[in-house]
């Protein structure tokens, strides 16, 4: 979703923001635009369209100076448009300002504004907030900003310069991300960290509430309460070469390669051979919780559902998952002997972050597993697992979502422990097996590369499919599916095998190819009965398996397996064949992989 950028330094502000815009726009977007300040001049250059737009118009009209902020655009009040893009100024053009979700109270704050005279010229909520700021401002930027936050609805994160103090950006948040990079005699302003790891490693986080003054020596941020607060500035593990393409096509192909380093992260931060190490969940943990339950969206969704069948086969307990835009309007539904467990690539998505919030009003301890330390979601939980996957560029998620299935593991093993629900010797077996997962995972790609290229010629001459499978492996195919829909546009459905036969059969005929996924040794024969009434109606079967599960394979008219595995932790190996298959077709469609269509990386609205 939207991206917000700010120099303040020596070096040009515009060569700096256009840069770091590139970097936000895996998070989605459609249109672009910068504000710098030269002297006392504001200089505006923005269009709907891409960066490179951007660019040949930044040739023409140069915006010159050594300040500045950027912004790019996912439309929500308004169609994308030169007009509606950022940055906004007021009539007098003596502020410009970027900001990124909603203003809930905008058309009242608007019909005010135009009745004391403002006049507008986009359709967006942001451009009242620049407007609001002409109004109210009395020679005091700090002052102004508090007044504007008490009469915003909303959430926000902006930046707002003013050709009256060319050295300064001023920033406010309220629910969207906003981060502070620190450089030698110069600062920086970000959405996200990866944006700016060309340039720091050294950041600070603004808090809900934060109002921030960046120059190009200093920064000062004070409270929602007006009291000034100290930095705290940490050094992040991230760095520039994590967010390079090192010598793949696509970000999402580098990523899925990624996934054994990314496991081996993991799982030597928290697993060692006597112990899962987790004392943040011991210390939560209370034996009065009766159950777990599970929220997120997407594809953080979907582990959540893997997720469940691995804590109740491990730590029998019963878990629930449920959608997090979904799990918000549930009344009564948490409780204090409920452990929440949240699960969020970036840690910023809305929904997940109010599901987040409902749950530590009702009294449930909070786990989050989220790719993001100093995220919104990892500061609000009680305990966090960092999955440690490094930044994912890719739009689609591949290797947080194996790092989210491998934190579910460690979870499970863990709760098995507190709970005691399984004979030590037992739990050291399964320790021992997961340590072994990364080379597995390595050895699971090599073996998968040919064949899911082979099914992905068939599948691109397909425009709709199915993928099935029983219990976790509905699962994987349900994150299977997602895959192949969101990165090559065809339509792709997931179905718990026995379901089938319930209507969508009647969508099966000649050649149609559905997926069966087989991890599940005791479920085999019973999906086999479904992949015949598929072959009985002309369907073209691919099936992947890992090695050993499946005995009769006469009916499938294509084969991928993976190498063979404890069945619990299968689905980290399930995973790879189906994001390559999207990957591999998406590709031979000629689809833009990484930055697919109407897609952001980070939902930061609801
Ligand atoms: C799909 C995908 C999305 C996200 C979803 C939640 O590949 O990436 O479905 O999983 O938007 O995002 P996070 O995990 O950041 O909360």
């Amino acid at each position: 979703m939207c991206g917000i950028i700010g120099y303040a330094g020596k070096a040009g502000a515009e060569e700096f923001l256009l840069q770091g815009l590139k970097r936000l726009e895996y998070r989605g977007y459609d249109s672009a635009g910068i504000a710098v300040l030269d002297e006392n001049e504001i200089q505006v250059v923005k269009c709907q369209g891409t960066l490179e737009k951007l660019e040949k118009r930044l040739r023409q009209e140069r915006a010159r100076g050594y300040l500045g902020i950027g912004h790019t655009r996912w439309a929500t009040h308004g169609v994308p448009s030169d007009t509606n893009s950022h940055p906004h100024q007021d009539c007098q053009e003596r502020f410009a300002l970027v900001h990124n979700g909603i203003i809930e109270n905008y058309q009242t704050l608007k019909a005010d504004l135009k009745s004391a005279g403002h006049s507008f010229c986009s359709e967006t909520d942001t451009e009242v907030l620049v407007h609001l700021l002409e109004e109210i401002h009395q020679g005091e930027m700090v002052t102004a900003l508090r007044e504007l936050q008490n009469r915003l609805v909303g959430s926000y994160a902006l930046a707002v310069v003013d050709n009256r103090e060319p050295d300064k950006i001023y920033a406010l948040r309220q629910e969207s991300p906003l981060v502070i990079g620190l450089g030698e005699e110069e600062n920086y302003l970000a959405s996200d960290m990866p944006a700016l790891l060309n340039a720091t490693s050294k950041f600070h986080i603004l808090e809900d509430g934060d109002l921030a003054v960046l120059s190009e020596n200093d920064i000062s941020i004070f409270s929602s309460e007006g009291k000034e607060v100290k930095a705290d500035i940490f050094q992040a593990d991230w760095d520039d070469e994590m967010v390079q393409k090192q010598g793949y096509d696509h970000f999402m192909l580098k990523e899925i390669y990624e996934q054994p380093t990314v496991a081996r992260r993991l799982l030597s931060a928290y697993l060692e051979p006597d112990r899962v190490n987790l004392p943040e969940l011991t210390e939560i943990w209370d034996d009065e919780i009766d159950r777990v339950l599970i929220t997120a969206c997407g594809t953080a969704y979907y582990s959540g559902l893997a997720g469940r069948h691995i804590l109740e086969e491990l730590a029998n307990l019963p878990v629930e998952v449920e959608i997090a835009s979904e799990l918000r309007y549930k009344k009564n539904f948490l409780d204090d002997k409920s452990l929440l467990l949240v699960v969020s690539q970036s840690g910023e998505t809305a929904d997940t972050l109010a599901a987040l919030k409902l749950g530590k009003n009702s009294g449930s301890r909070v786990l989050a597993l989220t790719n993001t330390i100093g995220s919104s979601i990892a500061r609000e939980a009680d305990a966090v697992i960092d999955l440690k996957a490094g930044p994912e560029i890719a739009v689609a998620s591949t290797k947080a979502y194996l790092a989210m299935l491998t934190a579910f593991y460690l979870t499970g093993i863990k709760l098995a422990g507190l709970r005691a629900t399984l004979p030590e010797r037992e739990l050291h077996s399964y320790r021992q097996e997961l340590l072994k997962l990364p080379e597995k995972i390595t050895a699971a790609l090599d073996r998968v590369e040919e064949s899911s290229r082979k099914a992905a010629d068939y599948l691109k001459d397909y425009n709709s499919m199915f993928y099935i499978g029983r219990n976790l492996d509905y699962s994987l195919a349900l994150e299977g599916a997602l895959k192949l829909k969101e990165i090559s546009f065809l339509h792709a459905e997931a179905y718990p095998a026995g379901e089938l036969k319930h209507g969508t059969l009647a969508l099966v005929e000649e050649g149609v190819p559905v997926m069966a996924i087989f991890t599940r040794r005791g479920l085999v024969s019973k999906t086999l009965s479904n992949v015949k009434e598929v072959k009985a109606r002309g369907g073209k079967v691919i099936a992947i398996a890992t090695a050993g599960t499946v005995e009769d394979k006469a009916e499938f008219d294509k084969f991928i397996e993976l190498p063979a595995c404890n069945e619990l932790w299968a689905g980290v190996l399930t995973v790879l064949p189906l994001q390559l298959l999207a990957y591999h077709t998406a590709h031979r469609l000629g689809c833009s992989i990484d930055k697919p269509r109407n897609l952001a990386k980070s939902v930061t609205v609801e």
